[in-house]
């Protein structure tokens, strides 16, 4: 855990790092958070997440294994125990460990069907917890994940953007013949967080439901610096459908990508909506990859037009919030 004054202000937030199911209950699986590695493991009750480095010589915790409810050093099998100490030295097996023996242990939950670290290590430090999302529909699956080649903020930015349907997606989200976006307001939401309420697209085959092209209506969140919302209203604007992108920002230039599908479908088989969303995003990868720079720019450096304002808004937002992973 880092001290207070060295916590950068991305880290007041809980960020997701990997997929519930990729980590076993029998082996350490490695992630990387904001330039850090962490080792995920499971202690037989609860899983956990450790700085990815043995206090003892610096090896990859993550390439050991878990025993006895124990994650054990790959290099010289020094086991550590949930909060991090250090238990058993097996070079010295009447060696009692003092206390200062120990891994560095991160607060790590579940939520969403994925891991969320707190990026400053304590809870404390991290006020920014996963969104709870508990008035989506319930109906929620999972889609990722995707390595990109990118900043974690060019991906959210992507997703704010609209202007790119027609050609990016042309024949899905978007046509040719329909590329004019139409006039729609920036809201700070009570947290201060860009959004818009109301934004309406003409879309060929705007989800993995839609028969044909049709106006629907949008609604765009900001939940962090890191992670964004798309609710398509349905009938009295109660949401219908959502997206949620959930990114990991794994180093400067580079994210780990996961979209939540939320849908009050129950009739189309899982494999068609992930489908869709997969479609949609391998669009998406190669313009995103192609961006330079990588990192955003949120102090000069891009034109801008009056449709690109929700991002415009997005980045003025990091910057006021003293963002520096991953924007330039
Ligand atoms: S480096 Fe981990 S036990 Fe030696
Ligand atoms: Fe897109």
């Amino acid at each position: 855990m880092q001290a207070n004054d060295a916590i950068a202000p991305e880290a007041h937030w809980w960020l997701p790092v990997a997929a519930v199911g990729e980590l076993a209950t029998d082996r350490p699986l490695g992630v990387t958070l904001l330039g850090q590695p962490l080792a995920l493991w499971h202690d037989g009750a609860e899983a956990r997440a450790f700085t990815d480095r043995c206090p003892h010589r610096g090896a990859r915790l993550s390439l050991g294994r878990v025993h006895d409810g124990q994650l054990e050093c790959p290099y010289h099998g020094w086991r550590f125990g949930a909060d991090g100490r250090c238990r058993h030295v097996p070079a010295l097996p009447d060696f009692v460990p003092p206390t200062g023996h120990r891994a560095v242990a991160w607060a790590l939950r579940e939520a969403h069907g994925l891991w969320w670290v707190a990026a400053a290590g304590a809870p404390a430090e991290a006020p920014h917890a996963p969104p709870l999302l508990s008035d989506l529909p319930s109906r929620r699956l999972l889609c990722g994940p995707y390595d990109v080649a990118t900043s974690a903020p060019r991906v959210v930015e992507n997703f704010l953007d609209t202007a790119h349907f027609g050609l990016v997606h042309e024949g899905w989200l978007g046509a040719r013949d329909h590329l004019q976006v139409p006039g729609y307001e920036v809201i700070a939401d009570a947290h201060g967080r860009p959004g818009v309420p109301d934004y309406r697209a003409w879309q060929p085959q705007g989800s993995a439901a839609a028969a044909g092209g049709a106006w629907v209506d949008y609604r765009y969140q900001l939940l962090s610096p890191y992670t964004a919302l798309l609710t398509k209203k349905g009938v009295g604007d109660a949401p219908q459908e959502a997206y949620a992108l959930w990114t990991c920002p794994t180093e400067p230039e580079a994210c780990r990508v996961w979209f939540t599908i939320f849908t009050s479908d129950d009739a189309l088989p899982d494999g068609d909506l992930l489908a869709f969303q997969d479609t949609i995003f391998r669009q998406d990868r190669p313009v995103l990859e192609s961006q330079r720079p990588r990192r955003l720019p949120v102090s000069g450096g891009e034109l801008h037009c009056a449709a690109d304002r929700l991002s415009a808004a997005y980045r003025r937002w990091l910057q006021g919030q003293r963002i520096t992973f991953g924007v330039c």
